[in-house]
């Protein structure tokens, strides 16, 4: 295989950029993450790959409910805040307040679009796990075009 041509190809699958929060107890964490699709209509599944290394990696798999946060295109500075870990203090994570709901999940009050979901299944390969993670409530704050890699001068793939 060509690995510059694998690289150049794969990031060419379009991606979104997504703000993914989770909870076990009193544990938080919160990534910006782009491998993310839904994988059914009925039930709702969406699918996201998640590096096993992670904080958020050990929160899901053993919290099992999540937050996946859809941002506006103009929102690019909240994406950049959770590259990296995050500190849970009181009502912020990462410095940005959230709420929660029927979940747990830190709810972000700046996101104009959330769902909330339960794991459903999870596949151990490589150096990302697939989660399968069930819609179970929809909230839309305001409707806004959604931020998308192509958006930023940001890679995530290859
Ligand atoms: C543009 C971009 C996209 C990313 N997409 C993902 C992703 O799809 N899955 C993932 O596990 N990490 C992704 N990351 C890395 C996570 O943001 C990073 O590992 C995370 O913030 C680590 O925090 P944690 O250890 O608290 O979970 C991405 C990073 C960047 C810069």
């Amino acid at each position: 295989m060509n690995p510059e041509a694998k690289k150049i190809a794969l990031r060419m699958i379009s991606s979104g950029l997504y703000i993914l929060t989770s909870r076990h107890g009193e544990d938080m964490s919160a990534a910006t993450v782009s491998w993310v699709n839904q994988a059914s209509f009925t039930p709702p599944l969406i699918m996201m790959g998640i590096r096993t290394d992670s904080h958020t990696h050990a929160v899901l798999e053993a919290g099992k409910v999540c937050a996946i946060h859809f941002l506006g295109r103009d929102q690019q500075h909240i994406a950049e805040k959770f590259f990296k870990p995050v500190k849970h203090e009181g009502n912020k994570i990462g410095g940005m307040e959230f709420e929660t709901k029927i979940t747990g999940a830190p709810i972000l009050k700046i996101a104009p679009a959330y769902v909330e979901c339960k794991v459903v299944d999870s596949l151990k390969r490589g150096d990302h796990s697939v989660f399968v993670v069930e819609v179970l409530e929809a909230e839309v704050r305001n409707a806004t075009e959604a931020l998308g890699m192509r958006d930023t001068p940001w890679h995530y793939g290859g």
